[in-house]
């Protein structure tokens, strides 16, 4: 099929995510065709930067050898078999692998294939936890304002971008929201502290120390210190949503460890497979285990996928962990993060119109001040002219970079940000 043959059907017949039909009226969308490192290739052989990293999961750059390799050679030994009462290699080596590397309280595994879907698992787990344990009055979850899990029911039940998901507001269950520690710590904290106190919490989920699709809001350590030490006093769970922040994003290989807490429940996906195939764990302790542990029909955690712990995702998870051990990729993030200050001071601090500008590990990120969505789609298309994708949050335009990326491309990258820019502002 030709570009026009695959545009034509496409307008024809597919849907794309998150996307408005009538923006795309007079453009196209790009028609990728081939992956290489930082960069996507389109079928006119144009490259772009992946600057937002394939939606935060490409976390080495495209087409690493070693994963295409584990893949290979997973497909020919053993495709898919379901994992109910079924176990096999690559989703025993993988849990062998996490333990090493997530925080010592945790020791199982559940797999599913989505990240919203690691999140209502966590969600799940924690209301028959409590049920079970004879604490059925617990059963409302408490989100920060601002929080994003994704895009299920429960999920956009605990998340708190309105623009995102207030058209399903009515499905939604009853929780308790609180304000963001990324806009006002002592008012968040003063929240939570009231709500701790409340009989009725099942559990707090967080996603830590960076708020993603809220509009790429970082916060510090000291709310997840102080939500540990109310976990602590009142007894209430934790789930921490390491999906878009884990496997080295801001430089740990875990962003909550930045803190004292110490969660319940980590849901990991995105990076976890390079963004190659789709997988996700929900990690959890033995205690909350073993409450599920007991006759059939009262304590089985009736949840399962089709593709729960598919094994080629499971191989390529497998890979990547393997290359994140024997590198100091993680460790570099530090460094990558001194760049993009260095780089983002010298080119972007004239652009009067930028406000709020930070960035942290391999994000960065800047606010339009009055943007319409207009403008913001009007510099997403200039970005594609510079070989970048500026892929914006509501007013916000963010990188979101590979973890591994070097000194030259950051350069070449922040090189194209400002001549997008200067464009849009007509300079
Ligand atoms: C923090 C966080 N949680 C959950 C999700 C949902 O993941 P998925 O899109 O794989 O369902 C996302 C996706 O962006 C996310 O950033």
């Amino acid at each position: 099929m030709n570009k026009s043959d695959l545009i034509r059907i496409d307008k024809t017949h597919l849907w794309h995510p998150y996307t408005q039909a009538s923006e795309y009226a007079d453009i196209d969308p790009l028609v990728i065709v081939k992956a290489r490192g930082y960069r996507l290739y389109d079928a006119d052989g144009r490259a772009y930067y992946d600057t937002i990293s394939s939606w935060w999961c490409n976390l080495l750059g495209h087409n690493v050898e070693s994963i295409n390799e584990a893949i290979e050679r997973q497909l020919e030994a053993l495709d898919h078999t379901l994992f109910a009462g079924i176990t096999h290699q690559p989703a025993v080596e993988l849990v062998n692998q996490l333990l090493e590397v997530v925080p010592g309280h945790i020791n199982r595994a559940f797999f599913s294939d989505n990240g919203s879907t690691a999140v209502e698992v966590a969600l799940k787990m924690s209301l028959q936890y409590w049920a079970m344990k004879g604490f059925e009055e617990r059963k409302r979850f408490v989100f920060l304002e601002y929080g994003y899990h994704g895009d299920t029911i429960g999920a956009m039940s605990v998340s708190g971008v309105s623009q995102f998901n207030s058209a399903f507001r009515a499905l939604f269950f009853e929780s308790i929201s609180i304000p963001s520690p990324a806009l006002d710590l002592k008012a968040s904290i003063s929240a939570l502290r009231d709500v701790a106190k409340r009989r009725d919490i099942c559990a707090v989920i967080i996603e830590p120390s960076l708020q993603g699709a809220g509009g790429m809001l970082f916060y510090g350590p000291e709310f997840m210190d102080e939500l540990e030490g109310l976990r602590q006093r009142y007894g209430f769970q934790v789930i921490v949503d390491e999906i878009a922040v884990g496997f080295g994003r801001l430089g740990r290989w875990f962003a909550h460890t930045e803190s004292s807490l110490r969660p319940d429940f980590i849901c990991i996906s995105k990076s976890i497979t390079n963004g190659v195939l789709p997988l996700a764990v929900t990690l959890t302790t033995e205690e909350v285990f073993q409450e599920f542990v007991g006759p059939y029909e009262e304590r089985t955690f009736f949840h399962g996928h089709t593709f729960t712990a598919n094994p080629i995702a499971c191989s390529a998870a497998n890979a990547l962990v393997r290359i994140l051990k024997e590198t100091d990729y993680i460790e570099g993030v530090k460094g990558i993060e001194e760049t993009i200050a260095e780089l983002s001071n010298a080119r972007l601090q004239g652009y009067g119109f930028l406000s709020n500008i930070s960035n942290r590990g391999v994000i960065w990120r800047a606010e339009l001040k009055g943007a319409t969505r207009g403008d913001m789609f009007r510099l997403y298309k200039i970005g594609l002219e510079y070989g970048i994708l500026l892929r914006p949050l509501g007013n916000v335009i963010y990188l979101f970079l590979p973890i591994n990326i070097t000194r030259d491309e950051l350069e070449d990258i922040f090189e194209r940000l400002d001549g997008a820019l200067r464009v849009f502002s007509g300079g």
